[in-house]
């Protein structure tokens, strides 16, 4: 058992919590994930780390609540326990001094952007950061983003803090502006990163996505996260989760995404008809 030592709300629909375990904080690096459990007879989902501290021996996650297992961790209070834990998996993100990289995240996806561009920015990069939301208030991890950015960006889709627009219409300004860039790093839903790979593509534009597949052992024994790069099967979890974005199959990628639907629908069902 995992004991929560922080549990805080992001917002109406997010929840972030910071863990005991030691063992795994420890080995952490930016761009990995962890398996986690909820509870003893709950299924295990892949969440990024959005922090991790050895000193304190914590790791945080951050979860937008859309099913059954993320609305289960939504309700975990500072002294509960998460049966579960195992990690850190994934490949960590590939750091070197690039130049100038341009990183790209939108809503719940920014908890998972900043530990990458905080090692962008560690490792001696200009890091260019481009947040958006929905919303103002949908924001999220602005403050911690901002202070490890040399030139940041907000777009909101109501227009209501930054630029009324979407994050690629900043990455097209900065290109037409000829903006040197020599890598673009994005992690959101997938429509959002393969409108970016084919923006940088003409340009022959380094560009980095962090996939979602379903996982479900999460150390390559399934092989649940299959996903086609450049007309070869890899797997999501231990060749991953981040590929070369003009290589990714990204309409095989939604298509998978979305076969259990049905059977996540009936799982939802029954967890709030048993509250
Ligand atoms: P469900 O109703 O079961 O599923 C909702 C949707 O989530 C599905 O349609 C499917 O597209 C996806 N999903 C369902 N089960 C899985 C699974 N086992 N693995 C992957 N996707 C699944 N979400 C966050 O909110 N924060 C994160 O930090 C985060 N990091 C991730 C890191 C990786 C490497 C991957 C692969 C996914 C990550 N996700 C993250 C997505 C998260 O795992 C899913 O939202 C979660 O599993 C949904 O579970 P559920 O039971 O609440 O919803
Ligand atoms: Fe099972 Fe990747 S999650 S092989
Ligand atoms: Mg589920």
């Amino acid at each position: 058992m995992y004991e929560i030592v922080k549990s805080e709300k992001l917002t109406p629909d997010v929840i972030k919590l910071e863990i005991r375990a030691p063992h795994i904080a420890k080995k952490a690096k930016a761009g990995q994930f962890i398996m986690v459990t909820p509870t003893e007879h709950g299924e295990r989902i892949p969440l990024t780390m959005a922090d991790f501290s050895p000193e304190k021996g914590t790791v945080t996650i951050a979860a937008l609540e859309v099913g059954k297992t993320t609305k289960e961790l939504g309700k975990m209070k500072a002294g509960d326990s998460v049966f579960s834990l195992v990690g850190p998996l994934g490949l960590p993100t590939h750091l070197k001094q690039y130049g100038n990289v341009v990183s790209i995240g939108g809503g719940i996806d920014l908890a998972l952007m900043y530990p990458v561009v905080r090692a962008f920015k560690q490792s001696g990069n200009h890091t260019i950061n481009i947040v958006g939301a929905r919303n103002e208030k949908l924001l999220m991890y602005e403050k911690e983003i901002q202070s490890v950015s040399n030139e940041f960006f907000v777009c909101t889709d109501d227009g209501s803090k930054g630029h009324h627009g979407f994050v690629s219409d900043v990455l097209k300004k900065l290109i037409a502006e000829n903006k040197k860039i020599d890598l673009v790093y994005a992690v959101g839903p997938i429509i959002m990163m393969k409108v970016i790979a084919n923006i940088t593509k003409p340009y022959n534009i380094p560009t980095v996505v962090s996939l979602n597949p379903i996982m479900v052992d999460g150390t390559g024994m399934c092989g649940s996260c299959r996903v086609i790069i450049a007309g070869e099967t890899k797997f999501g979890c231990v060749d991953g989760p981040e590929f070369d974005g003009h290589k990714v199959d990204f309409d095989n990628l939604t298509a998978r995404n979305k076969r259990y639907i049905p059977e996540e629908q009936v799982a939802l069902k029954r967890f709030q008809e048993a509250k």
